[in-house]
């Protein structure tokens, strides 16, 4: 790709189903504290993860078309397994220079990790039945031979969901979320670092990191976890570094807007609990006419 010229109003756009992409943002925000970001939530449209992949594919274009109409954007981070999985190529392909960078379950770093060659994988209906997601476990596997390694791959719908809900009620108030932690862990089996016990956990949606303290408690602390935030930060880092896309500008802290077609309420919420960001930040898209919007 060309060198593109970078102002100092030229931001990074980052877009996730809902409120589950703010865990890779914060990763972004800590790798690269000067640059600008957008963020978009689409929780008026949440879950992705069980919808059809033409309603992804349509939203992930909508907000590519939004984001790029408030301004100069750098790059677009779909800060979203199920999005990343469904529907990336398409947008690829439709906007030929605006870099896109995606997240996907994190297997290669699992397999690195692993002694007891059996790994878990939570997420989205989406991203685990994706043929993406297959080419990456057929990949990882290959690469990996002539070792072998188990992935024991768990569909956990209404988690994203309730991970959404959560944010409004208080921080302690995590039964129903811990309820469903719980079934899904238990589905996947034994968890510790003996022989075929799962050693490793990978958090194949982004939603799941602010469910992890409680993961944390299901699976014991001999089990590894493994998110995608840090290494997408880093990556999306070295692209804007090769592509001279840098913030170029004093040591100040960037700034960030974080727009939802949600309620205005989580998504402050959600800004408070994990970026530390004041409501001021957050502002709202009205669900019928993308066009008109509502600061916060
Ligand atoms: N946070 C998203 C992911 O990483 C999507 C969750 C959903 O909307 O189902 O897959």
């Amino acid at each position: 790709m060309l060198p593109i010229e970078s102002s100092d109003s030229d931001f990074i756009g980052v877009f996730d189903s809902g409120i589950g992409g703010l865990s890779v943002l914060q990763a972004l925000r800590a790798e690269m504290p000067h640059e600008r970001f957008i963020y978009w939530a689409d929780s008026g449209y949440a879950p992705y993860g069980e919808r059809s992949d033409a309603f992804v594919i349509e939203r992930c274009h909508f907000i590519t078309q939004q984001l790029l109409a408030k301004g100069t954007v750098k790059a677009i981070v779909v800060a979203c397994n199920t999005a990343t999985a469904v529907a990336i190529e398409e947008l690829r392909a439709s906007y030929p220079h605006l870099p896109f960078i995606g997240v996907e379950p994190a297997l290669k770093p699992a397999l690195a990790q692993t002694q007891t060659m059996r790994v878990g994988v939570m997420g989205t209906h989406g991203t685990l039945r994706s043929s993406r997601f297959e080419k990456l476990r057929q990949m990882v596997l290959t690469e990996a031979s002539p070792k072998s390694c188990e992935f024991v791959v768990q569909a956990c719908q209404g988690l994203a969901l309730a991970i959404e809900q959560q944010t409004e009620k208080a921080a302690n108030d995590t039964q129903a979320l811990t309820a469903l932690c719980a079934q899904y862990v238990h589905s996947m089996g034994a968890f510790g670092s003996q022989s075929k016990q799962i050693d490793t956990l990978v958090l194949g949606c982004t939603h799941y990191v602010f469910a992890q303290d409680i993961l944390r408690q299901l699976v014991g602390p001999d089990v590894t976890i493994i998110s995608t935030g840090e290494a997408v930060a880093k990556q999306t880092h070295r692209l804007m570094t090769e592509a001279t896309l840098r913030h170029q500008s004093t040591p100040e802290t960037g700034l960030v807007q974080l727009w939802t077609t949600g309620s205005l309420q989580a998504i402050q919420a959600a800004a408070k609990r994990w970026l530390d960001l004041t409501a001021d930040h957050c502002h709202q898209v009205l669900a019928f006419n993308a066009n008109s919007e509502t600061r916060g």
